[in-house]
């Protein structure tokens, strides 16, 4: 048995946290000890409007079991003041889970400029603004835990989704550089690709697979990353119906053409079956491990 995570004296910022997942990420912040800032505008899934009552019911539920939360009901894209909302009623932030987030699904050739627009603002900037806004203070405290949410639509791809999955393999790259940039600060932070019944997935998955998808299978990995008792940065975790799992990248040991003499697109093709060819592939962890293949691959013809 591990020992029992708590958040005693910590601060917590759950973005979208009015409904769906992110409430259930807040309770579960809240009945581990923390003290929450559960944000929320209270827009339609399509981003549209804006109702303070989701942020405020969260906060009656966790003020009901003898929890501390504060309401906040800024855009994500005003992510600054929801930074300053924690400071000023519990005077610090160690946690912040981007949650908000928003749908404009349309087939690329029907998109139009702004529900490309109002997908990024949301999920890109919003995420952007919030943790650019935190980073100083937990810079400052050499403390801080940063969870981005992603999605299988950014790292597999969805039909109806290229402004979504842009924006949440986008929040990857971002969790990918703040880990390296935030590591000697022990500023950790990870990404999730979760699956849960909410109000965005309702009549998108099959009735009875999305009762069994309840939100709260996907929150004790958002509190575990969140906790000082982790200690992995720079991960992507697929999650839901109780069920977690790590992705990584994977690239093929590739096919070598000699740099000096040139190659055509006809060596390419002869060579294709080897560049496609998962067979003892590699898992580059960094850039520099990337880059190993390659400079070895140049080093035979500089010999
Ligand atoms: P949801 O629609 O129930 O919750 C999203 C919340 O974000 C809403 O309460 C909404 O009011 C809030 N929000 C939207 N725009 C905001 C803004 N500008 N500022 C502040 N709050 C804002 O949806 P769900 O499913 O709980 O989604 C949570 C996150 O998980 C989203 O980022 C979503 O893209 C992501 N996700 C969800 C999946 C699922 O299976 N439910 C699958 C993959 C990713």
């Amino acid at each position: 048995m591990s020992d029992a995570i708590r958040f005693e004296d910590q601060v917590v910022i759950v973005t979208g946290a009015g409904g769906g997942l992110g409430r259930a990420h807040a309770l579960l912040f809240a009945r581990q000890g923390a003290k929450v800032v559960v944000n929320d505008l209270g827009g339609s899934t399509h981003g549209e409007g804006a109702n303070a009552s989701a942020a405020d019911k969260v906060v009656e539920e966790i003020r009901a079991f003898g929890g501390t939360a504060v309401a906040n009901h800024d855009s994500v894209t005003d992510g600054d003041k929801i930074v300053q909302t924690a400071l000023d009623h519990f005077g610090r932030i160690d946690v912040l889970v981007n949650n908000a987030g928003i749908l404009r699904d349309k087939s690329f050739h029907k998109m139009e400029d702004a529900d490309w627009d109002l997908v990024y603002r949301v999920h890109v900037e919003g995420a952007y603004k919030t943790t650019h806004a935190a980073w100083p203070h937990l810079r400052e405290q050499n403390f801080g835990r940063v969870i981005f949410t992603s999605s299988t639509s950014g790292i597999y791809g969805n039909f109806g989704q290229s402004n979504y999955g842009m924006a949440k393999l986008g929040l990857y790259g971002l969790t990918r550089t703040l880990a390296i940039e935030g590591r000697k600060n022990n500023i950790l932070v990870n990404a999730i690709a979760p699956t849960g019944a909410t109000r965005m997935t309702e009549g998108l998955i099959p009735p009875q697979v999305f009762e069994q998808l309840k939100p709260e299978l996907v929150s004790p990995l958002v509190v575990y990353l969140g906790s000082a008792a982790c200690q992995d940065t720079g991960g992507l975790f697929e999650v839901g119906g109780g069920w977690v799992g790590k992705v990584r990248w994977e690239r093929s040991l590739g096919a070598g053409f000699d740099p000096k003499a040139g190659f055509s697109p006809e060596d390419v093709a002869a060579q294709w079956q080897r560049i496609c060819d998962f067979e003892g592939a590699a898992h580059p962890a960094d850039n520099v491990e990337a880059l190993k293949e390659m400079m070895a691959h140049l080093q035979k013809y500089t010999l």
